[in-house]
C-alpha cells in the first residue's frame, strides 16, 4: 500500500527519478538498490547525485566499493557486486557510512541485506523490455514512508 510501483521508459526517465530522489534526501539517508545486472541501480544513483548537486557525476566503472562525493551532502556510492558472502561485507566498515550524516546508495544491497538497518528505503529493480525497467520503492520506518510519499506525487505530477 506505501510501495511505489514505477516503470521506467526510458534511461533518463530513470535518472530524473533518481534525481528527484536526490532533491527529497536528507542525513543519515539509506537507498538499498536490488536487482539484475543493467535494471538501472548505477543509473539511478547517478540521478541521486544529480539531485544532490553532484552534477557531472558520472561513476567511475573503476570504483571497487565506496565512491564518496561531496554534494549538498555527502553521497556514498557503495557496490557490493563482489562480495559473495556476508561476512566479506561485515568486514569492510560499512558502518561508518551508514552510520554518518551523507546519504548511503547501495547497489546489490541482497549480498548483505543483514548488515543493514531495518529502516530504509528499498528498490527493487527488474527488467520488462530492451528500455523498459519496473522499480518497486518499499519504504521501511516513518521517514521513508514519507519520503516514497512525496515520490508519488512526482511520479503522478509527471504522468
Ligand atoms: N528505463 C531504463 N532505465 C535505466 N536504464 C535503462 C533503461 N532502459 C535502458 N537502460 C539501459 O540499461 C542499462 C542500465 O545500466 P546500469 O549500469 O544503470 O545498471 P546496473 O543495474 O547498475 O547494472 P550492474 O548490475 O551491472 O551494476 C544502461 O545501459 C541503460 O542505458
Ligand atoms: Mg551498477
Amino acid at each position: 500500500v506505501d510501495t511505489l510501483e514505477v516503470t521506467s521508459a526510458s534511461l533518463s526517465y530513470t535518472r530524473r527519478l533518481g534525481s528527484r530522489l536526490g532533491e527529497l534526501a536528507q542525513p543519515g539517508d539509506i537507498y538499498l538498490l536490488m536487482g539484475e545486472l543493467g535494471t538501472g541501480k548505477t543509473s539511478l544513483v547517478q540521478g541521486i547525485a544529480w539531485g544532490l548537486g553532484i552534477p557531472g557525476y558520472t561513476p567511475s566503472p573503476s570504483f571497487i566499493l565506496v565512491a564518496e562525493h561531496q554534494g549538498r551532502l555527502p553521497l556514498y556510492h557503495i557496490d557490493l557486486y563482489r562480495i559473495e558472502r556476508v561476512a566479506e561485507a561485515a568486514d569492510l566498515g560499512l558502518e561508518d557510512y551508514l552510520c554518518g550524516a551523507g546519504v548511503c546508495a547501495v547497489e546489490w544491497a541482497e549480498r548483505a541485506l543483514p548488515l543493514f538497518p531495518a529502516e530504509r528505503l528499498e528498490v527493487h529493480l527488474r527488467y520488462a523490455g530492451p528500455r523498459r525497467r519496473r522499480l518497486r520503492l518499499h519504504p521501511c520506518g516513518e521517514r521513508y514512508q514519507g519520503l516514497v510519499a512525496a515520490l508519488r506525487a512526482w511520479v503522478e505530477a509527471e504522468g
